[in-house]
């Protein structure tokens, strides 16, 4: 290691987040966070909502620290230790020679890691951020520290940390083998397909506003496991036919079959949650009215043009066929939840904004047929915002520094 005390290096790297078509809900191994069954998800472009970490090491710091969103955290609970023992101990050698610095394997175990996260959606959204913060720091450290593994290897470590962020790991389409193995060695992500596989997809996430303080999915999945009779019977009989069946939608681009697999899905889940004791609500009346909504505009398209799904809470998340159905539901939502007279179009609609452009929503006038596709009312206020986006890439290194989180000399947050 090299003598001089002063120097800092550092990785910076930004991961996506994810949204399960087929949900993940319910752990067979606590401490390890192993499931009960397979899942599968779709990357969001991390332009639209994505983690960025920088990841710094030094001789000079005297401890393990991190922030996150600007504030600083403690990295004692058992889910960051998991990760940075499981990361640490596959370090490998690193040279800087511009630098000067040499670290050697066996000094991972000692040297101590300043960690900054930033999730570049708001986090009062209830979006998850937990699969991508993960994925992000166990992806940015795995860089900083030289770790020879591969993306899928990687994934087992940031499953430690949240199951969900096992699959941010991957762009495009991936699903997380549940696996059988004891030490959860097989417990995986694996990519179906890249994000340019079925690039007509457009994806928009309704942000719901919300009163009441969720059941966080940790204890919420725990409940489940041990009340709900459905979870038992969805686990075994219901999600091993249907992974196999979206595999095939996927691989084929059947939207038909992709749609029909995800709302059922989505509809199971939040059933299984109503059936554990005592019973847990994430969704509530606008997440109702925007699946109304969607059954109705599929039933008149006479086949799916449209596909929900909801995690743990009201938002919806909506996946349009094409972006001609996307632009026609953003002018459909724009019509059923308009913003409120003093949000402006702007912060109201965030992400791939060209969508509302193309709308021509500027007016806000909404054709007749679109409004008889959905037939219903103001719902003034029920939406915070939308998100539009699309299928993305997974993890990449940012090589430009002036995007680093910490300070290049002192290591703090910038
Ligand atoms: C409803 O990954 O947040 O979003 O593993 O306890 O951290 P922990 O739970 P988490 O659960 C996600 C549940 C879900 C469905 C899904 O993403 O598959």
């Amino acid at each position: 290691m090299a003598e001089e005390k002063k120097w800092v290096l550092m990785v910076t790297a930004q991961t996506p987040t994810n949204i399960a078509v087929i949900k993940y809900w319910g752990k067979r191994d606590e401490v390890r966070i192993l499931p009960i069954n397979d899942s599968i998800s779709v990357t969001l472009d991390p332009d639209h909502l994505c983690t960025l970490t920088t990841v710094a090491v030094s001789p000079s710091f005297d401890r393990d620290r991190m922030w996150l969103n600007g504030k600083e955290i403690s990295l004692s609970g058992s889910r960051y230790q998991n990760c940075l023992r499981e990361i640490r101990s596959r370090g490998d050698d690193v040279e800087d020679e511009v630098k000067g610095i040499k670290i050697e394997k066996k000094d991972w175990e000692t040297l101590h890691l300043h960690i900054a996260s930033y999730n570049n959606f708001p986090t009062a959204a209830g979006l998850a951020s937990s699969a991508a913060g993960f994925a992000c720091l166990v992806f940015s450290l795995a860089k900083l520290m030289n770790v020879n593994e591969d993306q899928s290897q990687l994934s087992a470590i940031a499953r430690q940390g949240s199951g969900s962020a096992c699959r941010s790991l991957f762009g495009g389409f991936v699903k997380w083998n549940m696996g059988n193995k004891e030490d959860g060695s097989d417990s995986v992500a694996v990519q179906l397909a890249d994000e340019k596989h079925w690039g007509d997809l457009v994806i928009i996430v309704a942000v719901v506003s919300s009163r009441e303080k969720e059941t966080s999915s940790t204890s919420g999945m725990r409940e489940s496991v041990e009340t709900s009779l459905l979870l038992q019977h969805r686990a075994k009989d219901v999600v091993p036919m249907r992974i196999l069946q979206m595999e095939e939608a996927i691989k084929n681009r059947d939207f038909t079959s992709f749609a029909k697999l995800t709302c059922a899905d989505s509809n199971q889940f939040h059933a299984v949650c109503m059936d554990t004791s005592p019973p847990i609500f994430y969704m509530n009346d606008t997440s109702h009215r925007i699946i109304s909504l969607v059954e109705k505009w599929n039933r008149k398209a006479g086949t799916p043009e449209i596909a929900y799904t909801f995690d743990a809470g009201p938002n919806a998340v909506l996946i349009a066929k094409s972006r001609k159905v996307a632009v026609e539901l953003m002018q459909g939502l724009l019509y059923c939840f308009p913003p409120k007279s003093d949000t402006d179009m702007k912060s109201y609609v965030i992400g791939d904004t060209s969508i509302v452009k193309e709308a021509g929503l500027e007016g806000r006038e909404v054709p007749q047929e679109i409004k008889d596709k959905i037939g219903s009312q103001d719902q003034k206020g029920e939406v915070s915002y939308f998100i539009c986006s699309r299928p993305g890439k997974g993890p990449v290194v940012l090589q430009d520094q002036t995007q680093a989180l910490l300070h290049p000399q002192t290591g703090l947050p910038k």
